[in-house]
């Protein structure tokens, strides 16, 4: 068969020429043939979806399994009542939100709808495609158009006509080339046949976008990530080994320059890489297609089919590719290069975030740090920490003895009291001890950090700042409380009484000191710990966020 080819790329200003063509291929779906068809998202093979002879073409012409359903393409949300049945409220609020556009709905079939179209499913997947061209060919035919991607089955997508050719060529009767796709992955698919509604495949409309409508929706176990074993997804098609060119792709999570790295370490020559515009310029001599800029998902989602097509002409052993994270469209891009890969992904080991604390005695420091240990944080106590290494760190101890012999007895073991007696009131010897501790706390400190599996890491330290430990911190953070909360927590704790508490207090460094000195402060002017504990959470979350965010993109 001649595949014939209607340009219907430049619509304006030629209408009788567009109509004339618009019209031959509303024809050709009449007349029971198939037509490759433009929409936002990708191509589509059409053929008339309530025609089951038709409809069996399309599954010969992709080499599709049987037991995949179509998804009816129509006119507008007026079309819904003649191919569904039960259709609730939701449908059309979606419907005036979303279409045209990439959204598919699945609701009960109505009996016009042919078995084959839904592979025998009683449901049906209905979308409205936002593509003037092909709005045009299916008002023009009066039948809902099935059609599922324009690609072999197995392959990746066709976002533009020559991908169809390519795909195509001599199986169907006509390409209807609507220039390149504008969205670039699929159509979102949510079944409204359940309650809560349920995400069954990823797309052009964000979760986020979803639920703005919607309120909470849940998300088919396979429409995110690989099924276990025997598990059956909801939209049958995600079973499917998928958008896969000939080469294994290998997908690198995470954020853009640890993507990166990790790719630049596993290439060897003859590999191709996916990456984003930024760095492209590391992987000169490799097969490099540019996924777009890092913060461009659009883009990103135009180029993600093409860029895996491309490979297939190449000669290229392995194709590595970096992932935009699951925020926005970047869910539905990093899905298919997932699927893409068969789900073989590294995921580099996320940059942790930590935070240094530091305050008087009585401020609340154990309250925020319980705060820390909830959000699954790990706690570095320096207190604890120095009295582990007086027995353990056997190069503190040395520097120790040769400073303060006298504070060591004739079996070498440390009289703490003698120690402390000798720095109390004697300012050089006491920086001397410091100088020892902090150097070797330092060193301590860095080595738990680069050990720790915590991507959440708090160190608690009362001389935060003096020790320099700070400078090991993304953000330092004083714990502070006005002096009468302070009085009455310690009296409280350690059964003393008010006189020796502000004495205590007073012996300390004022709040204005740290608060003056550290990147953030954190006030405890709430009656219980409970309370404060719950402030404390916003408060870090919040600090989190931000720093995750500056660990992503510096
Ligand atoms: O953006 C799109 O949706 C594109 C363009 C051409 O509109 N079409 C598309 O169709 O991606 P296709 O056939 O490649 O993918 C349709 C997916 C399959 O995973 C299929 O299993 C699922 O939709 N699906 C269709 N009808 C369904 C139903 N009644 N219940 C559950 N899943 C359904
Ligand atoms: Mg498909």
């Amino acid at each position: 068969m001649e595949t014939i080819q209607l340009d219907l790329r430049n619509v304006k200003g030629q209408r009788r020429a567009v109509e004339a063509q618009i019209q031959q291929a509303a024809d050709l779906i009449l007349a029971g043939e198939l037509v490759g068809i433009p929409t936002e998202t990708v191509y589509g093979l059409g053929a008339n979806g309530l025609d089951a002879k038709a409809v069996a073409k399309i599954f010969e012409a992709k080499g599709r399994p049987q037991d995949n359903p179509l998804i009816l393409h129509v006119a507008g949300a007026q079309w819904l009542p003649k191919y569904c049945k039960d259709i609730p409220l939701e449908a059309y609020s979606l419907a005036r939100k979303f279409w045209p556009g990439p959204l598919t709905l699945v609701l009960k079939r109505a009996d016009v709808v042919p078995d084959i179209t839904t592979a025998g499913l009683d449901t049906v997947g209905v979308r409205c495609p936002d593509h003037g061209v092909t709005l045009s060919i299916i008002r023009e035919a009066g039948v809902p158009v099935a059609a599922p991607s324009a690609n072999l089955s197995g392959r990746p997508s066709c976002t533009s006509a020559q991908d169809v050719r390519e795909d195509m060529d001599g199986k169907i009767a006509a390409i209807v080339d609507g220039g390149p796709c504008t969205v670039g992955v699929e159509s979102t698919i949510v079944d409204l046949t359940c309650t809560p509604p349920k995400l069954l495949r990823t797309g052009g409309v964000s979760v986020e976008a979803l639920e703005q409508v919607l309120g909470t929706i849940t998300v088919d176990a396979g429409a995110v990530a690989p099924l276990a074993d025997g598990v059956a997804p909801k939209a049958p098609g995600m079973k499917y080994r998928h958008y896969a060119p000939k080469a294994p792709v290998t997908v690198v999570t995470g954020a853009g320059e640890e993507s990166a790295n990790v790719i630049q370490k596993q290439l060897q020559p003859g590999d191709g890489v996916i990456c984003f515009h930024e760095f492209a310029p590391r992987f000169k001599g490799y097969v490099v297609q540019d996924l777009g800029a890092m913060n461009d998902k659009q883009v990103q989602a135009q180029r993600v089919f093409e860029a895996l097509r491309a490979f297939d002409d190449t000669d290229v052993k392995r194709i590595f590719a970096q992932c935009p994270d699951n925020r926005g469209l970047g869910l539905a891009i990093g899905n298919r290069l997932k699927k893409a890969a068969g789900f073989q992904v590294i995921t580099p080991k996320e940059k942790p975030v930590i935070l240094g604390l530091t305050g008087g005695t009585g401020s609340g420091k154990t309250s925020a740090l319980k705060a820390i240990s909830a959000l699954g944080g790990e706690v570095l106590d320096c207190d604890a920490m120095y009295h582990e290494m007086l027995q353990s760190d056997k190069a503190m101890v040395a520097d120790l003895k040769a400073m303060f012999p006298n504070a060591f007895d004739e079996r070498g073991v440390l009289n703490r009291k003698q120690l402390g007696s000798e720095v109390f009131s004697n300012p050089v010897r006491l920086d001397q001890l410091n100088e020892i501790v902090f150097n070797h706390m330092g060193k301590e400190v860095k080595r738990r950090l680069a050990t720790s599996e915590h991507v959440l890491l708090a160190i608690d330290a009362i001389n935060l700042l003096e020790s320099g430990i700070a400078k090991q911190c993304h953000a330092t953070i004083a714990v502070t409380s006005p002096a009468e909360l302070r009085v009455k927590r310690i009296t409280m704790r350690d059964g003393i009484d008010e006189l020796y508490a502000h004495l205590r207090i007073n012996a300390q460094k004022p709040d204005g000191y740290y608060r003056a000195k550290c990147d953030y402060e954190l006030e405890n002017d709430v009656a219980s710990s409970e309370e404060f504990q719950e402030k404390a959470t916003t408060f870090f979350k919040h600090i989190i966020g931000k720093l995750q965010e500056e660990n992503q993109h510096g």
